[in-house]
């Protein structure tokens, strides 16, 4: 066995040190030390060395409904007590209870899902689906996006930062983004006349044979660093999909289950419909799962057999459930757009104080600032991020990161949150930023 002395020397945590010897380096955390998570209640965790800490980022916004939630472990548990197990060889009710919940809450003509354990899967399969069904082949996805780990979604991603290999899947091309702050086009909103979703025309004519599968993007851009499309972008975006005979598959994984305020997904902050939705993350506040929801039409070109050993899985079912009810029965849609209001106010009164903060954005509980060296040349801060995050921990807030560059702050508070919780955010995010210069 290989230890490495200087590590344990520098390393409090027994679980820090075991991590870094035992798994993959690419398997990195956040922090100069990590934090190693015991233990979670509501808005709160506690490390191994038992310091608390309000959870800004949930996980990377999926926990959505407070850590140990009474009400969603009440019905894991119940659900481990009856059935744990069935594949998608045998039907269960959880499965089919959520799918038909699914049909009533996602907007449009959406009908049939298909469950699985991941974003990552969530989206293949929504890649698949729209094959089959168009029987074309080429996917129009964006820069600044990321869709998972597997080939297909790798390929997708739009950052070469989470790419350790080139593109292992034929077909998949990538427009501009709509990053108004970094307008890839150097243009203004609404002067630019939505120039960014023209490019989409563009890509779709000089780099496909010109029918396309699919447009598949993010409402809000999340690992892109909570990137919002301006007003209309959508709408113009599938509109030219829809010309080229391509479906669109709007990933919500990080963006569904009220996250962005008042909706269930956050396209629905756009007039338009998709014909499939994927999500997981926050959909069973961090039981494992994955969903893809399609139209009928497309659901049933799907073809032939398709298997998942884990999908559909009745514990995950039930968790989702019980997200959904909790959701319902405490208003949290509203909530989020409430005191993601609160705390958008609260990061634009830090935008007056700090000059390293460039931008604020996102839409409900999905607030981001991007930090950056300069306002006028916007030259990016990722190191002014790493400061906050080290100060905003000694205070026991955690926080995310994000965007091409790494200077974005992602923040992914609890939909459940309360004004008190977001001033100890700010006030942390304040002294952090204090030292980041
Ligand atoms: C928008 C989006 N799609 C897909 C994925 C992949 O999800 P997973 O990590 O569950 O495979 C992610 C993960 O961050 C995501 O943010």
């Amino acid at each position: 066995m290989t230890t490495n002395t200087a590590e344990q020397q520098t390393t409090r945590s027994e679980i820090v040190r075991k991590h870094k010897e035992f798994l993959f380096p690419a398997v990195a955390n956040y922090y100069q030390e990590p934090v190693a998570l015991v233990r979670g209640e509501g808005a709160y965790v506690w490390d191994d060395q038992d310091r608390r800490y309000l959870d800004c980022f949930g996980g990377v916004l999926t926990v959505s409904v407070g850590h140990a939630n009474p009400r969603v472990n009440e019905a894991i548990i119940e659900q481990v007590k009856t059935l744990q197990h069935t594949s998608t060889l045998y039907a269960n009710r959880p499965q089919a209870d959520l799918a038909e919940k699914l049909y009533q809450i996602t907007p449009g003509r959406l009908r049939k899902s298909f469950f699985t354990n991941s974003g990552t899967e969530a989206d293949d399969t929504a890649i698949m689906a729209a094959k089959l069904h168009t029987n074309r082949h080429e996917i129009v996805v964006l820069r600044h996006s990321y869709s998972g780990r597997s080939a297909t979604a790798l390929t997708a991603v739009g950052h070469s930062t989470w790419r350790p290999l080139p593109a292992q899947v034929a077909g998949i091309v990538h427009a501009r983004a709509p990053y108004c702050y970094r307008c890839p086009l150097k243009l203004t909103y609404p002067e630019c006349g939505l120039a960014c979703a023209e490019d989409i025309k563009e890509v779709i004519e000089t780099t496909t044979t010109g029918e396309i599968a699919a447009f598949m993007a993010e409402p809000i851009l999340g690992v892109g660093g909570f990137i919002v499309p301006p007003p209309g972008y959508f709408e113009r975006a599938v509109e030219i999909t829809r010309q080229h005979g391509g479906l669109f598959i709007a990933d919500e994984v990080q963006t569904a289950w009220g996250r962005t305020g008042d909706k269930w997904f956050g396209i629905e902050h756009w007039d338009v419909e998709p014909d499939i939705i994927t999500s997981a993350k926050g959909m069973a506040n961090g039981v494992p799962i994955g969903m893809t929801i399609a139209t009928p039409e497309v659901a049933d070109s799907y073809k032939g057999l398709t298997f998942s050993t884990f999908g559909g899985n009745p514990v995950s079912m039930a968790a989702a459930l019980a997200v959904i009810k909790v959701i319902e029965e405490d208003d949290l849609r509203r909530n989020a757009a409430t005191i993601g209001a609160y705390l958008r106010a609260r990061l634009d009164e830090l935008k007056d104080k700090h000059a390293v903060i460039g931008d604020v954005r996102g839409l409900g509980l999905m607030q981001a600032l991007e930090l950056v060296k300069d306002r006028e040349t916007k030259e990016p801060h990722p190191q002014a991020v790493l400061t906050v995050f080290e100060e905003t921990k000694r205070r026991g807030v955690l926080i995310g990161k994000g965007g091409l560059y790494a200077n974005v702050i992602r923040t992914g508070m609890m939909l459940n949150s309360t004004k008190e919780q977001v001033d100890e955010l700010i006030q942390a995010l304040d002294a952090g930023l204090v030292t980041a210069r």
